[in-house]
């Protein structure tokens, strides 16, 4: 792990530092399957530096490697009820620390010994139900009460209804909850029975409209969404968009209802990990000073390990990502045989749903030299990607905040993105008149948008390259850290505390 200097402000002392818990079913470097490993990772860093104290809690999956858990200390272990019937489980709390956050894993074989993380909604309703319990009883068991926690996505969204009922008096009681929305499109939809069952919560919790959806069925998230004191998502766009039938994933009426305690903030990046002046699996790592010369010796390492044809004047568009509908794929099966020219050449990185894996192997086979897909989960190929690639395709059909556009600008690979969500919030569009932006960018979810915006930019890239150096110095420098957003989180949370002072 790379050493942070942890700058306190000169006011903070032990007894003033914010204390904050992390809740949340995935954590880099611990298990990632996307975004929301890295901002669970990233946040806790950046909110360090300001001076809180921060705590990660997590479960400890058997899919964790071992060359994280073998440094992990037992802290104590004891039973939680939990179920209608109030079965006991087991609680174990495994900690470690890295850079000053302390990561707080919990043990529990019956429910963390199986997945990658995650198996189906039927296993992952108990699963997170028991995660979001053991987090609270954790908090208590360890004597660390926060003034904040900070809980992600529906996995953790019981942790409100649970705070507010079965942990009422206790210590952990006293703590304000924010929620994060990293993606609506999963929210822990089941039957009333089922979670009755397996949470253990109140019976009137679901005669309200907080938790139920109609007779039958019931969404944890809508619930954790109704009772939690602060929501937030992460980009001011998507916070807008999820109030609209076409981003609410069903619960827009719900959260326009919940409005005024719903904002959005945009996420970072960790800068000390994506940086290509230091990173070490880049083949020639580069800055903002040196990209010129250095940036094409990771484009002809790639080249050369994805077996495409080697010629610097080739233009190569990356594509790092879930392939899953969200991610705008369609459009880019749509326009493939469009892209190719002879110049172009496409670098695809990504697991999921089958229909696309096949689809860009297919591209692969059709077009030897000038397409490669990579079907597999690597970080190392991510980071090569990044910094090999000229330019990168995020047209996604919405993105909460989106990282991989982020990482690209920093890479000086440049996005081309559909103007939705965080891709809105962080991507400015190429402006030839007053030589501004960072990006290409087109709106309407249709082939024909993407296939203008990827020519706009390879019309810049083949016919005006000193343009185009520019823009790439300007996304290297734009900042996509985590400093401003954090010291928002910290504003937010600090009027929480000031509101629950005053009350
Ligand atoms: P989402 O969370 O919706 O998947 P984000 O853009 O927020 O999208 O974050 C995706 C993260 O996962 C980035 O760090 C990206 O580099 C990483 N990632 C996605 N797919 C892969 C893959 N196949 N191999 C390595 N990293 C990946
Ligand atoms: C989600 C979103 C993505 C966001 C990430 C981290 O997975 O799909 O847009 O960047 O969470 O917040």
């Amino acid at each position: 792990m790379s050493e942070v200097a942890v700058a306190l402000p000169l006011e903070s002392s032990a007894e003033s530092r914010r204390k904050i818990a992390f809740v949340g079913s995935e954590c880099y470097p611990f298990v990632k399957t996307g975004g929301l490993g890295d901002v669970m990772y990233a946040l806790p860093r950046a909110l360090l530096r300001e001076g809180c104290e921060v705590r990660v809690i997590l479960p400890l999956y058997q899919c964790i490697p071992q060359k994280f858990t073998k440094n992990l200390t037992w802290k104590g272990s004891f039973m939680m009820d939990l179920t209608l019937e109030g079965r006991t489980f087991f609680v174990g709390i495994m900690e470690t620390e890295i850079d000053g956050v302390i990561y707080d894993l919990i043990d529990n074989k019956e429910f963390f010994d199986w997945g990658n993380p995650y198996t189906g909604l039927w296993e992952d309703i108990p699963k997170y139900c028991y995660f979001s319990k053991a987090s609270l009883a954790a908090l208590n068991y360890l004597e660390w009460t926060p003034d904040i926690i900070h809980c992600h996505d529906w996995q953790a969204s019981l942790v409100p209804l649970y705070q507010k009922t079965r942990f009422w008096g206790t210590p952990v009681a006293s703590a304000k909850t924010v929620l994060t929305i990293h993606n609506l499109r999963f929210q822990g939809i089941c039957s009333i029975d089922h979670l009755k069952y397996w949470s253990g919560l109140p019976d009137y919790l679901f005669n309200y409209p907080e938790l139920k959806i109609n007779d039958q069925e019931c969404n944890m998230f809508k619930g954790g969404l109704a009772l939690t004191d602060w929501i937030t998502t992460v980009s001011e766009t998507y916070a807008e968009e999820i109030q609209t039938p076409a981003f609410g994933e069903g619960l827009d009426s719900h959260l326009r209802y919940h409005a005024p305690k719903l904002s959005g903030i945009v996420n970072g990046i960790d800068t000390e990990i994506w940086n290509p002046d230091t990173d070490q699996l880049l083949a020639a790592p580069y800055s903002a000073e040196t990209f010129l010369e250095r940036k094409i010796l990771n484009k002809r390492a790639l080249q050369e390990s994805m077996k495409l044809e080697q010629n610097d004047g080739h233009m190569i568009l990356g594509l790092v990502s879930r392939l899953t509908d969200q991610k705008g794929l369609d459009l880019i099966d749509a326009i493939f045989p469009s892209l190719m020219d002879g110049n172009t050449q496409v670098v695809v990185l990504g697991t999921g749903d089958p229909r696309y894996e096949s689809a860009f192997q297919y591209y692969e086979s059709k077009y030897p030299g000038f397409v490669s897909a990579n079907i597999t989960y690597n970080e190392g190929i991510a980071h090569r990607i990044y910094a090999g690639a000229d330019a990168f395709l995020v047209p996604s059909l919405f993105e909460p905040c989106g990282l991989t556009q982020l990482i690209a600008m920093r890479y000086g690979t440049v996005p081309i993105v559909r103007e939705t969500g965080g891709l809105k919030d962080t991507v400015a569009p190429w402006n030839a008149e007053a030589n501004e932006g960072n990006g290409f960018t087109f709106t309407q979810y249709l082939p024909g948008r993407l296939l203008d915006a990827v020519n706009r930019a390879k019309t810049l890239f083949f016919t005006d390259r000193w343009h185009w150096d520019e823009m790439v110095r300007r996304t290297m420098l734009k900042d996509v850290s985590w400093v401003k957003s954090a010291r928002q989180y910290l504003d937010l949370y600090d009027s929480l505390c000031e509101d629950e002072a005053e009350s």
